[in-house]
Order: structure tokens, then sequence, then C-alpha cells
């Protein structure tokens, strides 16, 4: 089956599938994003990325290409059309087409793209049973985070910093020592004391969907769990690490930099969380 996108209003083959060179994301990346699982053909926690979405657009000022029913039934129509049984759908919106000028454009209507993809669980499931390396690096961006803003240079150098040092992911920490996320997701530790610890939400990183429903499901575990900051000295030192994103659902971490985390094995709360999660997928 070929791959089809969605680009303002139409259905097309993904490989030829453009936007035009003045589009704002383009120039300023000016414009905000989603993805969001598919699995067993069905999305998860669509109402919580679609609040997320109308989030970043009213915190940029940018208004929403369609309303909430009809973009439900696009995403739904792109899913079949790529007939994606398990895998990502990548939702894209931006101000729009205009003569390139800093200031919003009067007359621009905003730009929606998606692609869906395909994943493989049984790839997702051998990585989570080897467990991941992650390396840490200086956050370097800007302070508005909890914003899904396709802007996403530095993440990109962090992750390229990754794959060059052989790790999956690079945990950012900020001016005060402290972890912030990854370059693409949630940061968690395990305490020596067998406490769950993640940040907050605030300015500060994004409030991962799959972060909020593994805390609900940590509460009805009756799970202990903190939230609050940890440092990037607690993150080596911690019993177990692993990490969240709605590609990546819960992902185990067995070494950070050089040094590796327990005993270099998915630890037992990372293994225990990645099935809770599981399973909250397979009853959505
Ligand atoms: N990334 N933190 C950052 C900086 C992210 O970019 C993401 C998601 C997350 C996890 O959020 P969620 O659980 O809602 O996926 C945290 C997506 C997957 C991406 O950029 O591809």
């Amino acid at each position: 089956m070929s791959r089809i996108a969605y680009v303002n209003g139409q259905y097309v083959p993904h490989r030829t599938a453009s936007v035009h060179i003045e589009d704002r994301g383009y120039q300023f990346a000016d414009g905000v994003y989603e993805v969001v699982t598919i699995f067993n053909n069905r999305m998860i926690d669509e109402e919580g990325h679609l609040d997320r979405l109308w989030r970043s657009l009213d915190e940029l000022k940018m208004d929403a290409p369609m309303k909430r029913e009809p973009l439900k039934m696009v995403m739904r129509e792109v899913i079949r059309r790529n007939g994606i049984e398990n895998g990502i759908i990548y939702l894209q919106v931006t101000r729009g087409v205009a003569p390139r000028d800093h200031p919003f454009p009067k007359h621009a209507a905003p730009a929606l793209v998606m692609t869906a993809k395909r994943l493989s669980m049984e790839k997702s499931q051998k990585t989570a049973e080897a467990g991941v390396n992650v390396i840490t690096v200086p956050d370097i961006r800007w302070t508005r985070r909890d914003i899904k803003s396709v802007s996403l240079l530095p993440n990109v150098l962090a992750k390229q910093e990754a794959k060059e040092k052989g790790a999956y992911e690079a945990f950012q920490i900020d001016e005060d020592g402290m972890v912030t996320e990854g370059s693409s997701t949630n940061a968690w530790i395990v305490t020596q004391e067998g406490k769950v610890v993640t940040r907050p939400t605030s300015n500060s990183i994004l409030a991962g969907i799959t972060r909020g429903s593994l805390l609900r499901e940590l509460e009805k575990h009756n799970i202990d769990l903190e939230l609050r900051s940890f440092s990037k000295e607690e993150l080596i030192s911690a019993r177990e690490v692993f990490l969240t994103s709605s590609t990546t659902y819960v992902m185990p971490v067995v070494k950070v930099d050089d040094k590796i985390i327990g005993n270099g094995h998915p630890g037992i709360v990372s293994q225990q969380l990645r099935a809770i999660y599981e399973k909250f997928m397979q009853e959505i």
C-alpha cells in the first residue's frame, strides 16, 4: 500500500506531498505539531493530544485550521488510507503561507499537513527488553518548552549527539543541574528507596501525553510517586531510569553517560510500568 499524506484539504501521494516555500513553518518554524500513537488500529489518547494541540495554538495566537470534529475525521481517514495498524500519525499546523516578514500575516490561512507511519511492535519490544543508553547534554532550548513547537533545533542537535555516541536519547540538564527531559521523551527515575520520580509540568518541559497517562496508571496501581525535579547526580545513581513518549511508550534505560544503571538490564519497576502501559493501550 503506497503512503498517502494530507496537505491542506487534499489526500496526496506521500512522495510528491509538498507545501509552498513561503510557508511560515519552513521560514520561521512558526508552527506546532502532535505525534499520536496508533495501536491496534486505534489512536491512543486522541483527546489529550488534541487538547495539547489547541493549547499550543492558543499560546502562539495561531488559528486552528479546522474544528476539532472534522480534524478527527481527517486523522481517521489518513490512518485508514495508509492501512496503519501500529504506528504513529504526525500532524502539523503552521501559520500559513505569506511573504516573509516577522509579524503575523493578516490574511494567511493556517496550513495543516498529516502523515502516518507504520512502527514495528516487535522492534520496540526487543529494544525494551535490552534497554537503551542515554547521554546527558546541557538544555539550550527557549523557556517555553511546554509549547509543542516545530522549532526543534536544540532537540535535533541533542539527538544527533546521542546517535554519534551510540545512545538512543539525550537527557537535557538545566542551568541548575536538574534533568528537564529527553530530546523527544520525558525522563523518569526510580530512586534507591523505590520511589518513581518525574519532573512536574511547567514551562520547562513538554507535558507528555504518555507521561500523563502513566501517572494516572501509577495512581490506580497505588505505586509510590514523587512529582519533583531530580539532578543529574540523582539520575546517575538511580536504581532505575526510564523514558516515555508516544513512539517509545515506556522504555527502560540501562546506561547514562558512562554509568551502568542497576545491573545493566531493565529494572523491575520499569518493566512493570511498560506492561501496565501496554495493557492501558490494549484496553482503549
Ligand atoms: N516527542 N518531550 C519532548 C521534548 C517531546 O518532543 C516529546 C514527544 C515528549 C513526549 O511527549 P508524548 O508522550 O506526548 O509523546 C516529551 C514526539 C514523539 C516527537 O517529537 O516525535
